[in-house]
């Protein structure tokens, strides 16, 4: 997993930790009332409408879990702005539909940043072992373990790169530039797809990365 992946399945947890507690006396507080105030048990209601202590508790405790929650949540939603000092840029261009790459740190001899263009591989050009809808001719290749910046952004309406295992998502707005940072621990194929609806072709867009 990437940092930023390690990062948002340890938010998980810490709120799967508060999900089960929360479950766990919901549940037990549902069953105890079903069983005391079942009316054979009781038959003649409480008239106790009013009690502060009990409200002044049923108030500040989730208000205390929603600030443990948001301690790790908002640490891990300002560390995703955090660029550290990447070794390399990529530019990634959302169009209708398919993403181009622009490699600016590497420039070819004519002094042009080097671009291609990343479209689906359509169904009948599949070869054995290639992914329907997920394949493209031109991969974005980059290092392993290198700390990378990922610039990206559209050229006519609003796209969407996102590739799952990374934790990558970012919207690509046209006219606007998103930075996020991008850490790929290991060599593999990592498979993504447009995830802004874009237009027609919206779903055979999708995003390749070779690390
Ligand atoms: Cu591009 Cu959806």
């Amino acid at each position: 997993a990437t940092p930023m992946m390690q990062g948002i399945i340890d938010l998980h947890h810490d709120i799967v930790f508060f999900m089960i507690l929360i479950i766990v006396f919901v549940l037990w507080m549902i069953t105890r009332t079903l069983y005391h105030f079942h009316y054979k048990k009781n038959p003649i209601p409480e008239k106790i409408i009013h009690g502060t202590a009990i409200e002044i508790a049923w108030t500040v405790t989730p208000s205390l879990i929603l600030v443990l929650i948001a301690v790790p949540s908002f640490a891990l939603l300002y560390s995703l702005d955090e660029v550290v000092d990447p070794a390399v840029t990529i530019k990634a261009i959302g169009h209708q539909w398919y993403w181009s790459y622009e490699y600016s740190d590497y420039s070819q001899s004519d002094d042009q940043s080097i671009t291609f263009d990343s479209y689906m591989i359509p169904d009948d050009d599949l070869e054995l072992g290639q992914l329907r809808l997920l394949e493209v001719d031109n991969r974005m290749v980059v290092p392993a373990n290198t700390h990378l910046r990922l610039i990206i952004t559209a050229a006519d309406v609003l796209h969407s790169w996102a590739v799952p295992s990374l934790g990558a998502k970012c919207d690509a707005v046209p006219g606007r530039l998103n930075q996020i940072p991008v850490f790929i621990k290991r060599e593999g194929v990592f498979y993504g797809q447009c995830s802004e609806l874009c237009g027609a072709n919206h779903a055979f867009m999708p995003i390749l990365v070779e690390a």
